[in-house]
């Protein structure tokens, strides 16, 4: 058995895998066994400002785990290894004896923007190194922040950690980083796989404030013998490099290989193709990463808010996702006649703005809730096609991209993704549970010393859709309209 845990943004989860049996995926894919999970709250004490307590990741990834051992004792006795994955991005400070100086610093936090122009300015390789331009979603930037804003916290900093990475260091005592949620610091050189001193020094840092690096399926621990007797385990497990919860996504679904691509409603949304090499697109506001697996790189478009805005329109509306979505049924005829723009959380691809801003255009006496609840399923699915857009639309473009996250749920988004974005879109099996599953595999691999191609099967679609000529030519026009709002959004930016 192999155990995944992904330090999510709203909640931890954790899932235990088996080695597979001969369906579905086909022989040796790791099939999901057992799951449980801990809500985690977020705290937005300013405008644009997203934090978390890192000890409530540890205590709701134990409390998660705790369940699976009281639910299914003997599966979790028998892991062999462990993975972990996570939100990437955010920042956990610590001190010289480890102890945390300041809640984390989220990847959805726009408050580093003053900063990320200042690290534009000042470092013209930062674009060719890092592969990057400088969002303040990402970490270095938010460093920058601290070190103007908090200097007695700059001060006393002796260790930057990422969410998963703190997580574990508490799990089995070591610290150590992997390349895909390294790549997102700022701080990775991304072509060759190491941390870059000039990148570090131009957040007045050095390698000493880093973890040790390693690639994703790597044994890096041991979990503490502790958590291990108080899961039953008479071995601990060994515990990988895991990776951010976008290529922990990705090895879930099987997407190793140059070429493969998918799309994620999570809270956030991302648009992933695996790449054979480091691809930086920065004009764009691309990003071009390194996989969690030795020798693949990837490319991703990241919307800020995805699930995110489905989830806003139930709270605002006040009433379930389900029964918002329940009467458009299955399948719609066309564009929803009002836009909504949904940059709840301003926006990264293509558009690196954390000041933008959501709207709605096109209401008329009669538009009810379920014109509106339409548009925003289709402005995600328009702001996936920028996405789509920004990666490229050349030869290489995905004609299919499997569909992950919380969104996946719907049978009625999954249609309109494909008409918005003119490729087959597959529903597939376990869709949800994304990143921990491939937390699970990166654990598998890095106790079993299997290959990636055995371990990370594409899951069983489970059905496909492909664009209906008339309504994706229909969406076409529409998101031609819905882009032109754009510069009004920018009019009402915080
Ligand atoms: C990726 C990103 C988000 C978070 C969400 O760049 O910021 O997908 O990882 O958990």
């Amino acid at each position: 058995m192999f155990l995944g845990i992904d330090i999510g943004t709203s909640s931890v989860k954790a899932v235990l895998t088996d080695a597979g049996g001969s369906d579905g995926g086909g022989v040796g894919a790791g099939t999901v066994a057992g799951s449980a999970s801990r809500p985690c709250t977020v705290s937005r004490l300013h405008p644009q400002w997203s934090e978390q307590e890192p000890e409530d990741w540890v205590a709701a990834a134990i409390a998660a785990v705790d369940e699976l051992a009281e639910r299914q004792p003997a599966a979790l006795a028998a892991v062999l290894g462990i993975g972990f994955s996570g939100q990437m991005h955010g920042a956990v400070l610590l001190g010289r004896d480890n102890q945390v100086l300041r809640p984390a610093i989220l990847w959805n936090d726009g408050r580093s923007h003053r900063q990320c122009a200042t690290l534009e300015e000042t470092l013209p390789t930062l674009r060719t190194i890092s592969g990057n331009i400088a969002m303040p979603g990402f970490t270095a930037p938010k460093l920058l922040w601290v070190a103007e804003e908090e200097p007695e916290v700059f001060a006393a900093l002796a260790k930057v950690l990422l969410p998963k990475a703190y997580v574990r260091w508490r799990f089995t005592g070591a610290m150590v980083e992997e390349m895909s949620d390294a790549s997102g610091t700022l701080w990775l050189d991304v072509a060759r796989r190491g941390w870059s001193d000039e990148l570090l020094a131009a957040t007045r840092m050095t390698r000493a404030h880093m973890p040790e690096l390693a690639e994703g399926s790597d044994a890096v621990a041991r979990l503490s013998p502790d958590l291990a007797r108080r899961w039953g385990m008479r071995e601990p497990p060994v515990v990988a490099g895991g990776a951010g919860d976008c290529a922990a996504s990705a090895v879930g679904l099987g997407a190793i290989t140059p070429g493969d691509g998918f799309l994620s409603l999570g809270t956030s949304g991302v648009l992933w193709r695996t790449t054979d090499r480091f691809l930086p697109n920065p004009a764009m506001a691309v990003h071009a990463f390194c996989h969690a697996l030795p020798g693949v790189w990837h490319q991703m478009g990241v919307m800020l808010s995805s699930a995110a805005s489905l989830a806003w329109a139930a709270s605002t509306l006040d009433a379930p996702e389900a029964e918002l979505l329940a009467p458009l049924g299955d399948a719609v005829d066309g564009p929803s006649p009002v836009a909504f723009l949904p940059y709840l959380s301003g926006e990264r691809t293509p558009h690196n703005d954390a000041t933008i801003r959501g709207l709605f255009a096109g209401l008329s006496a009669e538009t009810g809730r379920d014109a509106l609840v339409q548009a925003v399923l289709e402005g995600v699915a328009f702001a996936a096609r920028d996405n789509l857009v920004a990666l490229g639309e050349g030869a290489d473009a995905p004609t299919s991209l499997d569909l992950a996250g919380g969104g996946s749920r719907s049978r009625l988004w999954a249609r309109i993704c494909a008409d918005v974005l003119g490729v087959t879109i597959h529903r597939i099996e376990d869709g949800e549970v994304g990143a921990a599953l491939g937390a699970a595999h990166l654990g598998r691999m890095a106790a079993t010393g299997e290959s990636p191609a055995a371990v990370c099967r594409k899951p069983r679609r489970l059905e496909s859709f492909t664009p209906d000529p008339a309504r994706a030519e229909a969406y076409s026009r529409a998101w031609l309209r819905w882009r032109r709002l754009h510069p009004l959004a920018k009019e009402f930016a915080t």
